[in-house]
């Protein structure tokens, strides 16, 4: 099945419909892009993709050459989708394209561009839900989403898809069609791989250091295995393929007092995902997808994954039903 044809079979919404495969067009383009960092300038035209542009973000990152140039590609694709409002990583205010569209988007459009030169993967995240759920310039809480989902570029081009109910994989063919693959997308409740950084242990509050402590040193020792990409989209990714959790937490450093991971563009799509998926997706107190919005790039502690793995660190209210 192509994705076009899974659109309009899991949607009633010819907007939506439209948005989501505008974004896949613009998703094959910032793949080939992706694919010609550090070529000769006059082969590509395009300057080294991962060099910094020289300028910073709201969130005070450097934004990459292909950081700018997926932003906007991912705008020309919302506006030709008559997309109403555009929520982005890379710009400090929301964009209007349309008082009267019907859908807003947000969107982290180039994750993990700290790895664009190492070739690794990285992707692109979207979240979309209704222009009428905005407030105060905000979006709404992550459990008001109609859709989410994020490309990566690695080895494949994969689209992780969800409307809430399940999560649906489309492979980008040699021809260019996003095809499902056979992929029942489900996240295990127990897997034994983590994903931290774990050169930041200096930092953590003292449960995360005794829970990667014991899977270090006690009685997970034998089984726990750790994996850190740097790009969420690629850990992620490893966790839909065979489970595991993954941590950005808060730590003791005043600039992640709220973690690293912003909640808008990052937490609520891939904790959309995750719990469309049988998984958990927490800040550590509650749901990432019931947490109050109140600034486009305000950040969150990240804890996603396996449900039985992942609660020790979470409250006993806190787990998937
Ligand atoms: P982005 O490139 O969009 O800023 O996202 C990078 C994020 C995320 O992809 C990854 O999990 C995290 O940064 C890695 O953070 P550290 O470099 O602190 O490990
Ligand atoms: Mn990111
Ligand atoms: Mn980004």
């Amino acid at each position: 099945m192509i994705l076009n044809d899974y659109l309009l079979a899991n949607t009633a919404s010819p907007a939506l419909a439209t948005t989501i495969s505008s974004l896949a067009e613009a998703a094959i383009h910032i793949a080939d892009l992706a694919a010609q960092n550090g070529l000769p300038a006059h082969m590509s035209g395009q300057m080294s993709l991962g060099a910094v542009a020289g300028s910073v973000n709201e969130d005070g990152d450097d934004q990459k050459q292909l950081d700018i140039l997926a932003d906007r590609l991912i705008q020309a694709a919302l506006q030709d989708a008559g997309v109403g409002y555009y929520f982005s990583e890379e710009e400090a205010e929301p964009l209007c394209f349309d008082e009267a569209g019907e859908l807003a988007v947000a969107s982290d459009p180039l994750d993990g561009s700290s790895n664009i030169d190492t070739n690794a993967s990285i992707g692109t995240i979207f979240s979309i839900f209704p222009a009428d759920t905005i407030t105060d310039n905000l979006p709404p809480l992550g459990r008001e989403q109609l859709a989410a989902g994020f490309f990566i570029y690695g080895p494949q081009t994969v689209l992780l898809l969800s409307f809430g109910k399940e999560v649906a994989a489309f492979a980008l063919t040699p021809d260019k069609a996003f095809v499902k693959m056979t992929w029942d997308v489900v996240i295990p409740r127990q897997a034994s791989e983590f994903a931290i950084n774990a050169s930041n242990a200096a930092y953590w509050h003292p449960k995360i250091a005794e829970f990667i402590d014991d899977a270090i040193y006690g009685a997970g020792k034998e089984t726990s295995n750790m994996r850190w990409i740097g790009s969420l989209v690629a850990d992620a990714y490893r966790i839909f393929r065979r489970g595991g959790i993954f941590l950005y937490p808060a730590d003791s450093r005043p600039a992640y007092a709220q973690g690293r991971l912003r909640l808008v563009y990052e937490a609520n799509p891939i904790a959309f995902l995750i719990e469309a998926a049988g998984g958990v997706a927490s800040n550590g107190e509650a749901p990432i997808l019931d947490m109050a919005v109140t600034s486009l790039h305000q950040r969150t502690p990240l804890l996603f994954g396996s449900a039985d793995q992942l609660a020790p660190l979470l409250p006993s209210t806190h787990s998937p039903s």
